[in-house]
């Protein structure tokens, strides 16, 4: 018996209403929310005016929502929750290839294309030639890996945020590896570009002085049989906003070499390998 509702024994007496019956893992997960949030009011002694304000905020982040935009996930990214998420749940060995946030912007089933061909279909932007190989932690070729692949085009929108504008599935494509675990195609240098900001979560960073940008990047889903799945980006390195990407998902070990390629089938080339992680061989 926790006694009637008080400033000091406030999550308490909250938390003491979970029943029984309750899911253990949702108790565990709901009676620690309670418990920061009341911690978080009280660290901060917060007003009812900005309790209004907070709620009109997430009221609005919920209304702004659609089948095109999640502006939730947008705030969790923008927070750096996502990547908190993600790297709580991804934990890898040295040498695997590192995970990064999925983005809103991934569309499924995109074209199976043959290895080589180019995923740029407007004729915009500097092409770039993408190679490299994907890889078990032993340094073995993986056949049979998909490595779906997406990023903006030279104007800074994904193809899905301009439909009419872009052509269907433009810097898009999913390549499956041979025998020797290699791929290659031809996109384009991407270009850094702002997350979606004219809605709560873009006046949220214009209030606080943060910028909308993300640093430029290429999108990775690289999946094989047997493998924990690969969700990451490169980026290219000496883009203005590597150190302040909004959503907080630039790794070190991410930022790829981009040079002059010497094929001649392209202005630049970006070589990355992908290091898998068998499936078996748990997550810590
Ligand atoms: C993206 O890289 O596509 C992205 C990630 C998080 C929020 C918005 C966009
Ligand atoms: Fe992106």
């Amino acid at each position: 018996m926790t006694g009637f509702f008080t400033e000091d024994n406030s999550a308490a007496a909250v938390n003491a209403r979970i029943g029984e019956q309750a899911d253990a893992r949702l108790a565990l997960v709901m009676s620690a929310l309670v418990r920061h949030l009341h911690a978080f009011a009280k660290e901060v002694e917060l007003t009812p005016a900005e309790w209004e304000a907070g709620i009109a905020f997430l009221t609005q982040t919920g209304q702004i929502c659609s089948a095109e935009r999640q502006e939730f996930i947008l705030l969790s990214d923008t927070l750096g929750l996502s990547m908190l998420v993600d790297a709580i749940n991804n934990r890898r060995p040295d040498g695997a290839t590192e995970n990064t946030v999925f983005g809103p912007f991934h569309v499924a089933d995109a074209p199976v294309r043959a290895m080589g061909d180019t995923i740029s279909l407007d004729g915009k932007g500097e092409p770039c030639r993408y190679q490299g190989r994907v890889l078990d932690m032993d340094g073995a070729p993986i056949a049979g890996a998909s490595i779906d692949v997406w990023c903006d085009n030279a104007d800074g929108f994904y193809d899905v945020q301009q439909p009419g504008i872009q052509p269907k599935w433009n810097n898009r494509g999913i390549f499956i590896t041979g025998a020797d675990g290699a791929y290659e195609f031809i996109g384009i240098k991407p270009v850094s570009y702002p997350i979606p900001d004219d809605g709560p979560v873009g006046r949220m960073l214009a209030a606080l002085g943060r910028h909308p940008y993300r640093p430029a990047h290429m999108h990775y889903l690289v999946t094989a049989p047997g493998y924990q799945k690969l969700v990451t980006h490169t980026f290219v390195g000496g883009d203005p906003y590597l150190e302040s990407d909004t959503v907080f998902g630039v790794k070190q070990s991410l930022v790829a070499p981009f040079e002059p390629d010497s094929t001649g089938r392209a202005a630049w080339h970006s070589p990355f390998d992908f290091v898998l992680v068998a499936e078996d061989s748990g997550k810590d």
